[in-house]
């Protein structure tokens, strides 16, 4: 993404920051990346020790050590082969990588911050987004999602002196976790794209969600922008939560949408893959944009990411020029795949909440106008009270979608069914399912040309492989 080889810090420098205790020599430099991951791990780097759920980082530093790591930061020594790591002892490490980034923020006062958050779309506006500030200068985003206590510092300890953009994430899984962010490296640029309910059984509601996500504009300074969704009541009343200047986006023939957002889009229309075209609509006059990613949801992010380049300088013709160029930078949102024999898989598996499994569904019927559609959809986590209630709107809407076929797999998607059969009418069939395995085996060898398929779930239902299997055509 151009830009950013870190700035090197000595072990003292980095010992001094983060308050740690050095175990190694103080004049060694850390010329690379920072990473958790040891996989990662390269010359010159320092690698971080984390515990997550599953593994403790502290196991893998002597891998992290032997493929080039200059040091380990961690909470207690960490032993490799004959010797100690060189390390920098800790209490608290996501601390002290938040306190690193906010040495490399404060270092780089020429670097133009923008922090995204919502609902959904977080990662698909910042990678449209970094595709047009690339266009102004070198730019750091994260790849992938790389949105919370961990992600956020790894990504600001990318930068380096030659950065002049730094385009992020900002996630929350509750109250707190934003602001926390926005100490780490404080944006200037603000986006909310829309509060949803990801996430919502853990925030017990909307209203919280909004008021988590608002943390990002009640973060920004007086001489900053908030960029806000007028199409969303909850996020245009955060203009109220803030000391910045508000500038707006929309998509004016949504029902829920005032007029008058600044930056919109007119006359949206989808072609036969998905992909929606739309007049943008800006102060400085209105230009064509033919965007390369599916669904028309992706039309909001598209504007989100037009509103802040704006406000970095970039002009109309080269943010036009710039989405229709932007390509997707990350895998399995809405992937759309057309196989030789005429069958299309929307490979969706990343993730998914009730908005983001409607917007799928209405990309599906979208794409199966000619042919039949099918939905292998797996659970919505993290919905907490609301789960079943969710889990049976989904079906619904996916039955009014008229689908040919319906497949929930997994027993916290079942009540899709249960939904779906709400709808009289609807003539499709129903099948609940184990898992990805049983779902393939029961849609693979019914396709036919012009069949479009949509595979959708959260993270923890892994069924990105059922996608990438019925994209291969395998007849298993
Ligand atoms: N504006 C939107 N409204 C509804 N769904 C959306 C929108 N933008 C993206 N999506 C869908 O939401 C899913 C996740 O997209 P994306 O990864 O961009 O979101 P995210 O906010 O970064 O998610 P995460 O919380 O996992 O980081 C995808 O299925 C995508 O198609
Ligand atoms: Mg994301």
């Amino acid at each position: 993404m151009g830009g950013g080889h870190v700035i090197p810090l000595t072990l003292a420098q980095i010992a001094g920051i983060t308050g740690g205790r050095l175990r190694g020599d103080p004049a060694a430099v850390v010329t690379g990346e920072v990473v958790i991951d040891s996989r990662r791990a390269a010359p010159g780097g320092l690698f971080a020790a984390v515990a997550g759920e599953r593994a403790d980082g502290h196991d893998f530093a002597s891998a992290a050590v032997a493929a080039g790591a200059v040091a380990v930061l961690a909470t207690r020594p960490v032993p490799v082969p004959s010797v100690l790591a060189p390390s920098i002892l800790v209490g608290d490490v996501p601390a002290a990588l938040a306190a690193l980034a906010r040495f490399v923020v404060d270092a780089l006062p020429a670097v133009a911050i923008a922090g995204i958050t919502g609902s959904s779309g977080k990662t698909t506006t910042k990678d449209l987004a970094a595709q047009l500030t690339e266009r102004l200068g070198p730019t750091i985003a994260p790849a992938g999602s790389l949105n919370n206590e961990f992600g956020y510092p790894l990504t600001v300890l990318r930068a380096d002196a030659s950065t002049r953009y730094l385009v992020l994430e900002l996630a929350a899984r509750g109250p707190g976790h934003i602001a926390y962010l926005c100490r780490i490296a404080p944006p200037r640029y603000g986006v909310v794209l829309n509060v949803g309910h990801a996430h919502a059984g853990e925030f017990g509601g909307l209203d919280q969600v909004a008021r988590a996500k608002g943390e990002l504009v009640e973060a920004l300074p007086a001489d900053g922008v908030a960029i806000l969704n007028a199409d969303d009541p909850r996020v245009l009343a955060m203009a109220a939560r803030t000391a910045a200047r508000v500038v707006t986006f929309g998509v004016p023939d949504r029902p829920a949408s005032i007029r008058g957002a600044l930056i919109q889009a007119a006359d949206v229309r989808l072609d036969d893959l998905g992909r929606p075209g739309f007049t943008l609509l800006t102060p400085e006059g209105q230009a064509p944009v033919t965007l390369r990613l599916h669904g028309a949801h992706i039309v909001p992010n598209a504007l989100a990411a037009a509103a802040l380049a704006r406000e970095l300088g970039l002009g109309l013709a080269e943010i036009a020029g710039g989405l229709s160029a932007a390509v997707a930078r990350s895998r399995w949102r809405m992937e759309v795949h057309r196989r030789g024999d005429g069958v299309t898989v929307i490979n969706d598996a990343y993730n998914a909440n009730p908005e983001s499994v409607r917007a799928a569904l209405d990309a599906l019927r979208h794409l199966a106008q000619d042919g039949r559609g099918f939905a292998i959809l797996g659970h919505m986590a993290e919905l907490g009270a609301i789960s079943r209630a969710s889990h049976e709107d989904i079906g619904e809407f996916a039955a009014r979608a008229g689908l040919a076929g319906l497949i929930a797999v997994g027993e916290e998607a079942a009540p899709i069914l249960a939904g779906a059969r709400r709808v009289r009418s609807w003539t499709g069939e129903a099948l609940a399912l184990p898992d990805g395995a049983a779902a393939l085996d029961a849609v693979a060898n019914q396709l036919k040309p012009g069949d479009v398929v949509l595979v959708k779930a959260s993270r923890a239902a892994h069924l990105e492989g059922v996608a990438m299997a019925l994209e291969e055509g395998t007849d298993r």
